[in-house]
Parts: structure tokens; sequence; C-alpha cells
């Protein structure tokens, strides 16, 4: 059983994560999208909110057979990935600005857990400038993020931010 773990703050899904869980997929026997409890962050939507939506949008999705599992965790992503018998962290790289943090992330998860792989996919091109963050500042601000994030994500953004 090829088991891996996406993990993430997931604040909001955007079709970047879609695309990654997509191409994701194939690769492994079960996936669990883990979404980050980050507490000392102060994020737009709860734990329970980014899980449901990503529940929801999920069907949708080409997985390949792949059983998707959505899960929340908090502390150390090793940690969570030990508990759930995944080998493998599953990261996306969007361009080459990525790369520098999620090398540092990876090299340090592999000194805490050294059986447990990172394995990178690159996101779609058309990707490459989507970020939770961008879309949250560009939907506050009036801009038009269609296409970019599930319409249900942009339904919840719009009743937490209008
Ligand atoms: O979607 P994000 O915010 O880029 O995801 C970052 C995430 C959740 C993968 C990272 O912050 C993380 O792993 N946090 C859990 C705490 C942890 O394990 N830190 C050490 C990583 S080297």
């Amino acid at each position: 059983m090829r088991r891996a773990i996406f993990p993430g703050s997931f604040d909001p899904l955007t079709n970047g994560h879609l695309d990654i869980v997509k191409r994701s997929s194939p690769l492994f026997d079960e996936m669990i999208i883990a979404v980050l409890n980050n507490a000392d962050k102060d994020p737009l939507f709860s734990v329970e909110e980014r899980c449901s939506m990503i529940r929801q949008v999920l069907p949708a999705v080409n997985t390949s057979g792949c059983d998707i599992i959505i899960d929340s965790f908090s502390g150390l992503t090793v940690d969570f990935a030990r508990s759930r018998f995944a080998s493998a962290i599953v990261r996306g790289i969007r361009a080459v600005s990525d790369y520098e943090y999620e090398l540092r992330m990876a090299l340090m998860n592999r000194r805490l857990e050294p059986s447990i792989e990172t394995v990178f996919l690159m996101a779609g091109e058309e990707f490459s400038y989507v970020s939770s963050t961008l879309m949250k500042q560009v939907f506050k601000l009036g801009g038009r993020v269609e296409g970019l994030i599930p319409e249900l994500v942009e339904a919840q953004m719009r009743r937490k931010m209008t």
C-alpha cells in the first residue's frame, strides 16, 4: 500500500492544490489531504470549514482510483505522516521561488524522519502564480478570481469577506 500525505494550510483550497491532487494521485493507493490546524496564524477559514470545502469539491476531481482522505493535524508534519504510516509527503512546486523554502522543509523533514520521502510535483503553468494568500488579497480588493479557485470556495469567500 503506497500511502502519502499532502499537507498544507489550504486557507482556502485553490485550483492549484486540486491540480497537485490530480497529478499525484496516480502515484499512490491512498492520499491524506492533511489540513494544518495553524493556531499561531489567523486563518480566514476554520479547519472544519477548510476540510468541509475540500470534501465538497473533491468528487469533481479525477483521482485515478487513489483513495483520498481529508483530515486535519497539529504539530509536526512528519509526526502526522508517521502516525498514519505514510511513506511520502507530497508538495507542489509552482516556480523556482518555491524551491528554496520547499527544499529546506524537505531536508528538515528528512532529518526528523529519514524513512519518509518528500515528493515534489510541478504544478500546471496556469497555476504558477496562484496562492491562497494572493487569492484572498485579490478577492478582498474586488479582483476576479474565477478559474483559479473552485466556485464553492469563491462563494464561501464572498460570505466571509463581504
Ligand atoms: O500550504 P502551506 O502553508 O505552504 O503548508 C506549509 C506546511 C503545513 C506544509 C508546513 O508549514 C508544515 O509542515 N507545518 C507543520 C509544522 C512542521 O512540521 N514544521 C516543520 C517543517 S520543516
